[in-house]
């Protein structure tokens, strides 16, 4: 038994290593439309989903045969056999994911219990799951009975790009009456700016900057919570909180560049911020009430937060804090006569505050845009889990850099907020400013935070206990908070850290021998959190904070391996769909509420292509045929485009030319780009189409693809097989994007970016784009040594060399930070204010690491069949730094909605072993690159008598084995051969 026993063993919570088939298999982890218990489903057709669990934790073989789904109205209906909405039958398949809802058809508000029953590879049948729940949402228009309110707007429009423009969030409040007893209440909120919702004085809403970015003037999402126990019997209140947000808050970096109306950088979407609530609340005795929102609500501008933005910062008066606001009628009198800094008016309905139209500027030209209230055309339940704060961080230690002065220091580069915990007087202010590094003399860093004001302050109340604040509507990129305005030397405990993030389950994991490199992972999945905030953004820190297309195709699959994004990226692709330019083009962001670039360009080669390649990555990963339906018509026009601009097929210069973005001096010209990626999408498509059917699609982009192969010959490629273009990620590209279907073409493209690599010292000099892809371009053909190499390298440019000089997360630049030089960058050439330390693009290596070095790939989409192919260096292979240490063995964790799936290889100097779980209903091909001469054994059995073990045909990808589920320990006694 060697060490990895006990690490499966906790990690699956077993005793008793149990090879037999005779385990029970159960339903686990229901999920409708990728949620737990979902309240606002939109698909009339739900995907429902589950996983498999054993009773025997590593039991071999396990798969299901047969399911059958109920569904009734009532959960006593789906126990007692009665499902009056849908009862599958038994269906003879072995899929546990993305099974379409069949039954009666679905109203808004449905309450459908639902319950599995499965059949395993033998016959025998599980017990119904416990009953779960999905409810539908509001489905037509007319659902909607409230009316848009907004305060009645009596200020100008901010012009003045030199003064920030902070007003006050509003309060919004309402009594009702409820008399009965209450079955079941839900409320569907939704805004134009960022709201939280209140009952009777508690906060009833879940998450951060609800209810999420969208193109409001196009369509806005909407929440719903089950308020059921927050209802009182007699008089209610609800409340709401709604601050500018993206809506009508700074964008971007509109305010550095003069973007917006008036170039203000702030209100790209309207001026006032606006609400919509309805509360329907369903009585014991079957009757009905709704509370919406109306004319009758109040509206106040005279609560604690005086200012609230997401980008600059918040303040927060606590001497006007006072949680009656949102009390009963008595109790809210009682408000008004002791607090008179509140006053109330009525709200107005949004549309009465008018028409506002201002000159609107951005590089599209200037234009005069309407402001005024206007209603978003559709309103789409949120489909993906909220922002929320996940984790909290004590401070680590707290320096004074200069008398009055604190900082405070994490530990660890994050994205979120505070908790301030301080002792006052009445009205002192303490102001808090972030930054992710210090400078020389413990000096807050903030010249990266560009137009970012970032700053927060409190001003105490002066209660004798000690005083507790958190923002609610702004969030921050750092490590580091300084404190300023306190009486006394604060201790450790009046800063912790809270870690904001989209909500998205985060159970992967990446170790190896070389702790710089685990180390590594960590900042990878950390950088993801902290930009995985309602869209997949390019840093959380400065005045960006966009859906930048670039960055996030580069790190998608690496996202998919490090937390759960089938959800996220369903949201943002819509975002995406939302955004694209009507003649095709897909942005270079998204949302997308400004342009950017040279003048009138939107679009931008390898950022646009985001378009095609996120949605194939998340169909391959998760196995979602519906999302590329769902993107198929805007795919399909965005192609269009992309041969309408360049019909000869040959790569252009057009848009915004960003091309390998961040390279080491070695830039890659942007029509050799363009024409890679067109050829990549080309194939991409090709796949999408014959997913959902579309075999005539497939030859259309087949068909492109093979004469976009051609014109790459014609104009790239020299008779000895080289290259025209000499950088590493021209080579780079070639290969990774399929330009070069002949396998020994290949290898002889990969020996030439090999010989370039070593002849510049084996470094690096790739951007964004190079970088993703040179490790598996490598390995793929044949020069893994050199990729391990890389990966392991601690020389400027590489991943070590970042944690080497102290990064948490991964940074924007390779020497955003360097012991040496300091901000300046190794050249001293460094833009202090484009240098973020929390940029996911370098990340996704991390790609490479799961799928390619510890070899946990999805033999077709979806990962029902699962590859495990591991590239194991040569064992003679020496690291460029002989301090470094040897990569001799690498373990990956991925928790995949099938369960979990693990990879670990070591080898010492006798024997080289592979460790291997495959969670109940997937089976796999293990792939060993040994010689056939190698005798393998499996649990100390010859592969002839493993049990679930079956060997294949020898291929030229090496020795491969077929496995069904289950634990199994490989070993053999020669190192492998190198791939
Ligand atoms: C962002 C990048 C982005 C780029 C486009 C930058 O400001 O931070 O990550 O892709 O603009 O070149």
């Amino acid at each position: 038994m060697n060490w990895m026993w006990p690490w499966l063993m906790s990690a699956l919570g077993w005793v008793v290593v149990v090879s037999s088939t005779s385990a029970e298999l159960h339903v686990v982890g229901m999920r409708c439309e990728y949620q737990q218990e979902p309240l606002a489903v939109e698909s009339t057709a739900p995907r429902l989903s589950w996983a498999v669990t054993s009773d025997s934790p590593g039991a071999r073989g396990e798969s299901l045969s047969a399911w059958q789904i109920r569904v009734a109205s009532s959960s006593e209906g789906v126990t007692g056999a009665d499902a009056d909405l849908w009862d599958s039958g038994k269906v003879l398949s072995s899929e546990s994911l993305n099974i379409p809802y069949g039954g009666l058809p679905l109203k808004s508000r449905q309450r459908c219990y639902w319950s599995v029953k499965i059949w395993d590879q033998e016959g025998r049948e599980s017990p119904w799951s416990p009953p779960t729940c999905w409810t539908m949402g509001l489905l037509e228009a007319a659902d909607w009975q409230g009316t848009w309110i907004a305060p009645r707007d009596r200020t100008p429009l901010h012009v003045d790009r030199d003064r920030l423009d902070l007003p006050p969030p509003r309060h919004f409040r309402h009594d009702f009456q409820i008399r009965r007893p209450v079955r079941r209440a839900i409320a569907y909120v939704s805004a134009l700016g960022n709201y939280r919702l209140y009952l009777n004085g508690q906060e009833a809403s879940d998450g951060y900057f609800l209810p999420g970015w969208s193109d409001y003037r196009k369509r806005a999402y909407y929440q719903a919570f089950d308020v059921t126990d927050a209802l009182e019997n007699g008089a209610n209140c609800v409340g709401a909180i709604v601050a500018e947000g993206w809506y009508a808050g700074y964008v971007g970096y509109g305010l550095l560049v003069g973007y917006g109306p008036h170039k203000s950088g702030k209100n790209f979407y309207g001026k006032v911020p606006a609400l919509l609530a309805q509360i329907e609340i369903e009585y014991n005795d079957g009757t009905r009430d709704t509370v919406v929102t109306n004319e009758s609500w109040l509206v106040s501008e005279d609560g604690p937060i005086r200012e609230a933005d997401i980008i600059m910062g918040e303040h927060f008066d606590a001497r006007r804090d006072d949680k009656l606001w949102c009390d009963s009628p008595a109790a809210f009198a009682e408000l008004s006569r002791v607090r008179d800094i509140w006053s109330w008016d009525q709200v107005v309905p949004a549309k009465n505050n008018g028409s506002i139209k201002a000159p609107f500027s951005d590089t599209l030209g200037d234009r005069e845009v309407e402001l005024g209230f206007q209603q978003p055309p559709v309103l789409q339940s949120y489909p993906s889990e909220p922002v929320r704060a996940v984790k909290e961080i004590r401070a680590k230690r707290v320096t004074q850099p200069k008398p009055g002065v604190y900082v405070f220091d994490l530990g660890e580069n994050i994205a979120g907020i505070v908790r301030l915990e301080v002792q006052g007087q009445d009205g002192q202010v303490i102001q808090l400013r972030y930054g992710e590094m210090l400078h020389p003399d413990g000096s807050l860093m903030t010249e990266n935070l560009r137009k970012a004001r970032a700053t927060d302050s409190y001003v105490c109340a002066g209660t004798v206990e000690i005083e507790s604040w958190e923002p609610q509507f702004t969030y921050h990129g750092f490590q580091y908070v300084e404190v300023t305005g306190l009486s006394h030397p604060p201790d450790l405990s009046a800063v912790t850290g809270i870690v904001l993030t989209s909500n998205l389950r985060y159970e992967s994991t990446f170790s190896c021998s070389d702790e710089t490199l685990t180390q590594f992972w960590q900042n990878a999945r950390r950088t993801q959190m902290a930009n995985f905030v309602d869209i997949p953004t390019d840093c959380p820190q400065r005045d960006e904070r966009l859906g930048w297309m670039g960055d996030a195709q580069a790190f998608v699959r690496t996202a998919s391996y490090q937390a759960d994004v089938a959800s996220f990226f369903t949201k943002w692709l819509d975002d995406v769909r939302e955004a694209q330019r009507d003649d095709g083009a897909y942005p270079d962001y998204a949302p997308y509420p400004m342009a950017h670039g040279a003048p009138g360009a939107t679009h931008g080669a390898a950022w646009s292509d985001a378009g095609i390649i996120c949605p194939w990555t998340i169909w391959k990963v998760y196995g979602n045929t519906r999302l590329v339906q769902r993107q198929w018509h805007s795919m399909s026009r965005f192609m269009e485009w992309r041969q309408a601009v360049d019909p000869d097929l040959r790569g252009i210069k057009i848009g915004n030319t960003w091309g390998d973005w961040l390279n080491v001096n070695e830039d890659t010209h942007i029509e050799f780009i363009d024409l890679c990626y067109h050829a990549y999408d080309c194939q991409l498509m090709e796949q999408m189409a014959l997913a959902i059917s579309d075999a005539a699609a497939a030859q259309i982009y087949h068909d492109r693809c093979s004469r976009l192969q051609r014109s790459f010959r014609e104009q790239y490629l020299l008779p000895d097989g080289s290259l025209r273009i000499g950088t590493q990620s021209a080579h780079v590209l070639a290969l990774s994007c399929g330009l070069c279907p002949d396998p020994s073409h290949r290898r002889t493209l990969a020996q030439h970016l090999a010989q370039r690599i070593e002849a510049s010292g084996t470094r690096m000099a790739t951007g964004f784009l190079g970088t993703k892809s040179l490790l598996p371009a490598l390995t793929a053909n044949g020069q893994h040594d050199l990729a391990c190499q890389l990966f392991q390298s601690r020389a400027f440019p590489s991943w070590g060399y970042e944690v080497v000089n102290g990064a948490t997360s991964v940074w924007e630049r390779w020497d955003s930070f360097t012991k040496e030089y300091g901000f300046q960058g190794v050249n001293g050439n460094n833009n202090a204010s484009m240098n973020s330390f929390s940029h996911y693009a370098f990340g996704a290596v991390m790609e490479w690491a799961f799928r390619d070095l510890a070899g946990i790939d999805s033999e077709q989409d979806g990962f029902r069949h699962v590859l495990i192919q591991p590239n194991i260096p040569s064992p003679d292979l020496k690291n460029i730094d002989p301090n470094v240490p040897v990569l001799d063995w690498v373990e990956a964790r991925y928790v995949h909605p099938r369960g979990m799936i693990a990879s670990r290889w070591e080898r010492s100097d006798k024997s080289t072993s592979l460790d291997v779980v495959l969670p109940p209903n997937t089976t796999g091909t293990v792939v060993l690159a040994v010689p056939p001469s190698v005798e393998i054994y499996e649990g100390g059995k010859s592969l002839q008598d493993a049990h679930q073990v079956q060997v294949l045909p020898s291929s030229e990808r090496g020795l491969a084995l077929r496995i069904g589920s289950g634990t199994y320990h490989f070993e053999w006694h020669q190192p492998p051969r190198n791939k």
